[in-house]
């Protein structure tokens, strides 16, 4: 199978990046075909929000993924395309994510007015933080998931890893790393607001 992984922390030598690494020797071991891209060496900027995008297939011969910022995210959205399965392993920075990845997933909205996936493929989201933090990540698989769910990949498991990596990177779970730490279905991780919880069942998100 032909996987990606999608490292979202900005410091290139961190948990994440350990993590990563470990899951991308993992994967080969099973068989996969690993691309690994850490955002740290990317350079992805903010969506504007200008929605250019969405105009794309409206104008003749124009890339239906077209985006006015022409950067790393080309790469990128390359890799995406011919991924057959997505890994994104991210920190945890105040319950969500960090800017670099927030930053990619907004860079997918083109995506949201293309409907190139008809039929999703699997991603996994392993979550890195230092702990104690008493909010938790919610808001880091919410985000995952809505943002993916338009570029074609249903989240289905999530790996909390938090407190469980030391800063030099060593696993501190023997299980390793991809049966390692605490996993969850993503189904379990719900945003319980005043207007409902979210997401709502049986809605397949920005199908
Ligand atoms: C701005 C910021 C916010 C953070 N928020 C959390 C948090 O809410 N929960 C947590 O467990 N760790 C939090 N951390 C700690 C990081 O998740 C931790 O340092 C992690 O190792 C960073 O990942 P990296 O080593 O891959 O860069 C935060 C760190 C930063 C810089």
């Amino acid at each position: 199978m032909r996987r990606l992984i999608i490292c979202g922390s900005p410091r290139a030598l961190g948990r994440s990046a350990a993590l990563a690494e470990a899951l991308a020797d993992a994967y080969r071991v099973q068989g996969d075909e690993v691309d690994l891209v850490s955002l740290a060496s990317v350079d992805i900027a903010s969506c504007t929000g200008c929605l250019v995008c969405e105009q794309n297939l409206r104008v003749h011969g124009r890339d239906p993924l077209y985006c006015v910022i022409a950067d790393g995210m080309v790469r990128v959205r390359a890799l995406l395309n011919e991924a057959e399965a997505l890994t994104v392993v991210s920190p945890v920075y105040f319950s969500g994510a960090p800017s670099q990845l927030k930053a990619f997933f907004d860079r997918l909205q083109p995506y949201y007015y293309a409907h190139m996936f008809k039929s999703k493929r699997p991603c996994d989201l392993f979550v890195v933080g230092e702990g104690g933090d008493p909010h938790g990540f919610a808001a880091l698989v919410s985000e995952t998931r809505s943002a993916l769910a338009v570029a074609g990949f249903r989240l289905e498991t999530v790996h909390d890893w938090v407190g469980l990596i030391r800063p030099d990177g060593a696993l501190m779970d023997e299980v390793g790393a991809l049966c390692g730490g605490r996993v969850s279905p993503a189904s379990e991780y719900l945003m319980q607001t005043p207007t409902g919880i979210f997401p709502k069942v049986g809605e397949d998100v920005h199908a």
